[in-house]
């Protein structure tokens, strides 16, 4: 019996077990993925009692993906890059090596929804600057997209996340978010702006050229306000669900040995338990 699962506090609504149960349930494999409670001040601790359990790896949420990094014996370039850690592998030898996936979760997702493995050419728009942008521009630097625009409703946090980074990264102001858009070939929400109960992203799309795309991290609702202007002005949209179902393939890969997919029933799956 192979065992991984996720780590985070609280970790109740956390869907990965679902998503790794239903890959089990798919390629019939002798494993199991359970929800891991570790209090943050425990978390050292619970950590390596995790390896000592025979656990193969885990992933981590909130609050822990920075915490966890600081612990890895070794983290690949994008964790490095992000200074946080979403999928952790335990060594045969005991030592954890971790990666971030988030990256990786948001490209496939958007190349998967267009079709295609390029993506669109040009200027990319990326609104927020948290935890999931840090992912979303970093993967954009290493598909080479070569101007990427940030804005932030606090500058700062936009500025630190540039300056972390490097690479063709420019601010623009908040107030200016929906400004200049002509040349912008990518439109990407990585706030939480549009999830149910959180105030929509204020955003006119009416500068945006008709062949632009437009993302969304958010995936409840699975069609923001965003994505349904975006979509009524007749732009290809591609919602948040797959980034989330795709950041969990390298961690599966690993820890159970064979490179899942994600099918129209897994989608289907994970919408009813979202209850949408
Ligand atoms: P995550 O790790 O999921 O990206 P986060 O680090 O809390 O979460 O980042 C949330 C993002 O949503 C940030 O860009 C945040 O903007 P600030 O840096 O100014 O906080 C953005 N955000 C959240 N609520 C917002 C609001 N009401 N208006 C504008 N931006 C908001």
């Amino acid at each position: 019996m192979i065992r991984a699962g996720v780590v985070g506090w609280p970790v109740d609504h956390s869907l990965s077990p679902k998503l790794h149960g239903y890959w089990l349930e798919k390629y019939s494999i002798d494993g199991e993925y359970l929800k891991i409670p570790v209090d943050p001040k425990d978390f050292e601790a619970g950590i390596r009692a995790l390896a000592g359990r025979g656990f193969s790896g885990f992933n981590v949420t909130v609050p822990h993906k920075e915490a966890a990094f600081r612990l890895m014996d070794e983290a690949d370039a994008a964790a490095q890059r992000l200074r946080a850690v979403n999928t952790v592998t335990v060594r045969p030898d005991g030592k954890l090596q971790g990666g971030n996936t988030d990256g990786f979760g948001f490209l496939e997702n958007l190349k998967a929804g267009l079709g295609r493995p390029a993506l669109p050419a040009g200027p990319a728009m990326v609104i927020g600057a948290g935890g999931a942008a840090r992912a979303i521009v970093g993967a954009l630097l290493d598909e080479g997209i070569g101007d990427i625009r940030l804005a932030n409703r606090t500058a700062a946090r936009a500025e630190r996340l540039a300056a972390d980074l490097g690479g063709p990264v420019s601010i623009v102001d908040w107030d200016m978010r929906d400004g200049n858009l002509a040349d912008v070939a990518l439109l990407i929400n990585a706030t939480s702006l549009g999830m149910a109960k959180s105030p929509t992203l204020e955003f006119s799309l009416s500068g945006l050229a008709p062949d632009a795309v437009v993302t969304d991290i958010v995936y409840a609702p699975l069609e923001t306000p965003l994505l349904a202007a975006a979509r009524a002005r007749g732009h290809r949209t591609v919602d948040g669900l797959g980034m989330l179902l795709h950041q969990g393939r390298p961690g599966f890969e690993r820890w159970f040995g064979v490179a899942p997919e994600v099918d129209g029933r897994l989608r289907s799956r994970m919408l009813e338990a979202l209850g949408q």
